[in-house]
């Protein structure tokens, strides 16, 4: 058995008001190979992925040594975790004669992230929406984006823990909060799934989650602000954070520009992707 690779994209989640729902997969990738060898050499969070394919897929443990190259930040809110798990679970799977079928990969890394956005994305490419009602995952709705509408990617040179952010949201809303949300996610669907991308402007606001965390990211109102008086549709915390994106059709390098102008000592970097449409994909196939 040689090595096989596999190239998942980072993601996006949440967009504003999709709480735990909404994703978008980026083109920015890590590659992460498996080989087969004497010794397991993977760290544990790798390990975990792999006990929870072998498990699934009933094939015969056997040694294995992960690598992971590639751009995406990790503890940023860009989905780098998947990539890892969603990598070593389809390199396997590439090993083992191809038992499980995409969906109940993406499954598996869901349930080992504890919430399924970003994996969806990063499984599936383009826009996607997905539900979990009482711990089970619905199918998951995926949508081709066009290549004219970019995400501007403020990443602050800090790190946020997914699981620490979630411990600062309250465990009850107030009914019109919800209502506020639910309208502002119905509008962010519509658009994507029109590709009226104008129709944007004014739906990602949130009040869900984004009020809470900004005790991490004090400046996220400031920076979101920023792009979009230079040009973006609107823009929004990228997952838990620490990453804010804008999403544009114009004056990318201004939005980008002006998003780090605000970011207090310009402590961050910004990169401008379009929206990948593939998902993660065997290297070699
Ligand atoms: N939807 C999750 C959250 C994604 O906001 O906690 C984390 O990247």
């Amino acid at each position: 058995m040689s090595t096989v690779r596999v190239r998942v994209p980072a993601s996006t989640s949440n967009l504003g008001p999709g709480f735990d729902c909404l994703g978008l997969a980026l083109e920015l990738y890590n590659e992460v190979s498996v080989e087969p060898t004497t010794e397991t050499l993977a760290s544990p969070f790798m390990a975990a992925a792999a006990q929870s394919f072998f498990a699934a897929s009933g094939a015969m443990p056997f040694p294995f040594r992960v690598e992971v190259r590639g751009d995406v930040p990790s503890a940023r809110g860009l989905g780098s975790s998947v990539t890892v798990r969603l990598g070593v679970l389809m390199a396997l799977n590439r090993l083992c004669g191809e038992t499980l079928d995409q969906q109940r990969l993406f499954e598996l890394s869901a349930r080992l992230e504890g919430h399924p956005d970003n994996a969806a994305a990063a499984c599936f490419g383009g826009f996607t929406v997905v539900q979990k009602r009482q711990g089970r995952l619905g199918q998951v709705l995926r949508y081709g984006v066009d290549p004219a509408l970019k995400v501007v990617l403020c990443v602050p040179d800090f790190e946020i823990q997914t699981a620490e952010a979630r411990k600062v949201l309250p465990s009850t809303y107030r009914r019109e909060e919800v209502v506020d949300n639910l309208a502002g996610t119905a509008t962010v669907v519509a658009a994507f799934v029109s590709r009226n991308y104008r129709s944007l402007r004014g739906a990602f606001a949130d009040r869900l989650h984004q009020p809470y965390r900004q005790a991490l990211i004090p400046f996220l109102p400031e920076v979101i602000a920023a792009g979009v008086e230079a040009g973006a549709l609107g823009g929004f915390l990228s997952g838990s954070g620490s990453t804010i994106a804008c999403l544009t059709l114009a004056r990318e390098q201004e939005v980008a520009e002006a998003m780090l102008a605000a970011t207090p000592g310009r402590a961050a970097f910004t990169r401008t992707v379009g929206v990948d449409n593939a998902g993660a994909k065997l290297s070699d196939g």
